[in-house]
């Protein structure tokens, strides 16, 4: 608990409870250095809302959402009641909680397990007794890629989406802070200290690698607020919210 985890200090940037010293401690750092930290986490958090409203309405009925977190407003099985979600973290106290919370809810639970062993994600008895592998299912990875590096999150992905049949969805959120950005260096210096021991920045063009063949949905790979806004999103503000969003299909089988 002395170790600042990036769960509980994400929850700490939402105005959640489930935190400690040492993950407000490092939360204030990092507010120091990005003053809207905050706004960006509800951005993202407004983004998953879209996103699986946008999902449901095309069809999707089963969920797995990688890096889950602590439950925040607006959880997956609220914004799609009635679907089939599969929480996944490899943090063992934001898996009990969730389980916590969805105690009586057949169609949804957490389970631990890094994404750095996606075999151990696949072959889970609670992947296979929640989610049907036929079924077109959406892959989320929300706010969670940044704290896995490319050697372990390229190869990670690549064997979760294969894993989907045609008809499947891959969704992200991602910062994108360019290394020379001022905020940079103070954002890696508070994540080494934490339970993630290290962030992974990268561009636009290296997200949209991650989703392999999936093609995007409109309005494709873009800033947080500006995938499909509710409303006016405001100007498109790299500085002021350098977090990226998208939606991709899987439309094909690829050639062996
Ligand atoms: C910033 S929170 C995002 C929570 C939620 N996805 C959201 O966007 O609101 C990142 C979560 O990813 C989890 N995480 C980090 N590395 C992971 C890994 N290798 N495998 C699974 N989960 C991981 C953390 O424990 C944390 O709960």
């Amino acid at each position: 608990m002395s170790q600042p985890s990036v769960a509980r200090m994400y929850d700490f940037y939402l105005g959640g409870e489930h935190h400690t010293a040492a993950d407000r401690a490092a939360g204030e750092q990092i507010l120091r250095a990005v003053p809207n930290i905050r706004e960006i986490a509800r951005a993202n958090r407004a983004f998953l809302g879209r996103a699986v409203r946008h999902l449901t309405a095309a069809g999707i009925r089963q969920f797995l959402d990688i890096g889950s977190g602590i439950p925040a407003s607006g959880n997956v099985h609220e914004v799609a009641p009635g679907a089939r979600v599969l929480y996944v973290d490899v943090d063992a106290e934001a898996v009990a909680y969730s389980n916590e919370l969805l105690r009586g809810n057949d169609n949804a639970l957490a389970v631990q397990a890094d994404l750095a062993a996606p075999s151990d994600i696949l072959g889970h008895p609670d992947y296979a007794r929640l989610l049907d592998p036929d079924e077109p299912t959406a892959l989320l990875f929300l706010s969670v890629l940044q704290f896995v590096p490319d050697e372990v999150a390229v190869p990670a992905v690549r064997t979760l989406r294969e894993a989907l049949p045609v008809g499947s969805y891959l969704a992200l959120t991602h910062p994108v802070v360019p290394p020379d950005d001022a905020r940079a260096a103070p954002i890696e210096a508070v994540y080494r200290q934490t339970n993630a021991r290290a962030t992974a920045p990268r561009t636009a063009g290296q997200l949209a690698a991650l989703a392999g063949d999936y093609r995007p949905v409109e309005p494709g790979l873009t800033w947080v607020t500006h995938w499909r806004p509710a409303g006016d999103p405001g100007p498109a503000d790299p500085v002021g919210m350098p977090m990226m969003a998208g939606v991709f299909r899987r439309d094909t089988t690829p050639a062996p």
